[in-house]
C-alpha cells in the first residue's frame, strides 16, 4: 500500500464525525446521529495532500476523498465515471448556454445510487456489517442490492411501499430481500426500522446515512474535475436531499483544497404535485410541519415523490439560503416538455426527477434568476427502468 493511504490510519483513520447542527466531533464510527442534538453526522478530514488519483474505478480515484482505511473494502464493479458535458443546444434553447450535464442515467444500475451503494458496502465492511436492513422509494434498494449481490459475504433486507414497487429492481435471491408493505415509502421505513430492531440487524439510516453521501458526493468531484470552470449553479432533484448535502460536501471540501475557487449556488427541485419543501421555502419556513404531509403522493418523477421531507428539510434550507440556492417545483407539463427537450437536444434519455432540474433551470432562467452569462451544472440522477416517455 502506497504511504499515503497508510496515512490515513486505522479504520477511519484521521477522519472525525462531526455533527452538521451543533458541530460536535466523534471519533469515526457506524453512529448516524448525533448524540448531542440527533442532527445528521459527516465525516471530516484535513484534507491535507488530498487528491484525485488516475484509476478508472471512481472511488479509487477519490479515495483521498473517503472516509475508508483501505481501498481494498472497494469493489471496483459498482459504479463507473459518467459523462459530464456542455450541452449548448440545449442550454440555448432554455435561456443558458452555459449549461452543462452530469449523465449519471449511465450507473450500472440506470442511477447514481450506484455511487452510494459502492461506498456504503466498503463503510460496512469496513466496520464488520455483513447484513443489514433498508428502504427507499427504488433507486437505492435497487442500487444497494445489486452491490449485495456481489459481495458473498453480505446480505440484505429491503421494504418498499406498494406504489412504489415498479420503481424496484431486486430479483429473488438467496441474500436479498424485498419486502412489500401496505402505503408510501414512508410506512416502509417504518417496517424497516421495526424489522431491523426485532432482528438485532444494522439498520441502513437512510439519509442520515454519511456513507451514503460519501458515495453521492463522487458524482460532484468528479463532474468539476470534468469541468473547466467552476459552476455558478449545481441543480438536482430532490426527494430527501441527501444527494443535494452530498453535492454541498463535495464543494466545501474541493473549496479546501482548492480545485474550485467558491461555492456555487443550489437550486433544487420536486415535481408540484409533491413539493412540501419547495412550499415551505416559498413562505420563507425552515421547517415542514404535519400540515406540510402528503399521505399519497402522485407523479411523473416518482423517484422523488417523498412526501414526508420533515427531517430533511431544515439541512436543505440552510444550503439553499446560505448559497443563495432556492427550493422550486416544476409542473408535470413542465417535466414533460423537460424530458422530451433533453431526448430531441441532446440525446440523452432521463427520468422525469432528472429532467426536473432541466426544467427549473428553465423557469429560472426565464425569471431573470439566472442570468444568461451563468454556468449551470445539473445532474441528470437517473434513467426510467419502466416508464416510457409522455
Ligand atoms: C433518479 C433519482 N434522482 C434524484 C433522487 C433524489 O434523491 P435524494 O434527494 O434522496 O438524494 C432520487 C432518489 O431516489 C432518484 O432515484
Amino acid at each position: 500500500m502506497p504511504d499515503d493511504e497508510k496515512s490515513k490510519g486505522g479504520a477511519g483513520g484521521t477522519y472525525t464525525l462531526a455533527c452538521l447542527c451543533c458541530d460536535v466531533e466523534l471519533e469515526l464510527a457506524l453512529v448516524y446521529r448525533c448524540p448531542n442534538c440527533s442532527g445528521a453526522l459527516e465525516p471530516r478530514h484535513t484534507l491535507r495532500g488530498a487528491a484525485r488519483r488516475d484509476h478508472e474505478t471512481p472511488e479509487r480515484a477519490y479515495f483521498d476523498f473517503l472516509p475508508l482505511s483501505s481501498p481494498d473494502f472497494l469493489d471496483d464493479g459498482i459504479t463507473r465515471r459518467t459523462p459530464c458535458r456542455p450541452a449548448p443546444d440545449l442550454g440555448a434553447a432554455i435561456g443558458v448556454p452555459g449549461l452543462w450535464t452530469k449523465d449519471e442515467s449511465r450507473q450500472p444500475t440506470g442511477t447514481t445510487k450506484d455511487r452510494l451503494a459502492s461506498v456504503v458496502l466498503a463503510v460496512f465492511r469496513q466496520f464488520g456489517i455483513k447484513e443489514f436492513v433498508g428502504s427507499s422509494t427504488g433507486n437505492s434498494s435497487t442500487a444497494l442490492a445489486r452491490a449485495v449481490r456481489r459481495d458473498p459475504a453480505m446480505r440484505a433486507h429491503f421494504f418498499c411501499g406498494e406504489d412504489f414497487v415498479t420503481n424496484h429492481d431486486v430479483p429473488d435471491h438467496a441474500r436479498t430481500s424485498l419486502t412489500v408493505v401496505p402505503g408510501t415509502y414512508v410506512d416502509a421505513s417504518a417496517k424497516a426500522r421495526r424489522f431491523a430492531a426485532e432482528q438485532g440487524l444494522h439498520l441502513d439510516a437512510g439519509f442520515f446515512n454519511w456513507a451514503r453521501r460519501e458515495g453521492l458526493k463522487l458524482a460532484y468531484l468528479e463532474a468539476l474535475d470534468q469541468m473547466d470552470r467552476t459552476p455558478d449553479v449545481v441543480v438536482q432533484g430532490i426527494s430527501s436531499g441527501m444527494g443535494l448535502l452530498a453535492a454541498h460536501k463535495g464543494m466545501r471540501e474541493y473549496l479546501m483544497t482548492g480545485a474550485i475557487d467558491r461555492m456555487p449556488r443550489f437550486l433544487m427541485v420536486q415535481e408540484e404535485s409533491c413539493a412540501p419543501a419547495a412550499t415551505a421555502w416559498r413562505q420563507g419556513r425552515r421547517e415542514l410541519t404535519a400540515a406540510d404531509r402528503i399521505d399519497r403522493p402522485q407523479g411523473l418523477a416518482t423517484a422523488i415523490l417523498l412526501g414526508d421531507g420533515a427531517p430533511y428539510y431544515p439541512y436543505l434550507y440552510d444550503i439553499a439560503s446560505q448559497t443563495g440556492g432556492a427550493v422550486v417545483s416544476a409542473s408535470r407539463r413542465e417535466l414533460v416538455e423537460a424530458r422530451t427537450m433533453l431526448r430531441e437536444l441532446e440525446g440523452l434519455d432521463v427520468c422525469y426527477a432528472a429532467a426536473a432540474t432541466i426544467a427549473a433551470v428553465r423557469n429560472e432562467a426565464a425569471a431573470g434568476r439566472i442570468g444568461e452569462d451563468a454556468t449551470v451544472l445539473v445532474n441528470l440522477t437517473g434513467r426510467s427502468r419502466t416508464d416510457v416517455p409522455a
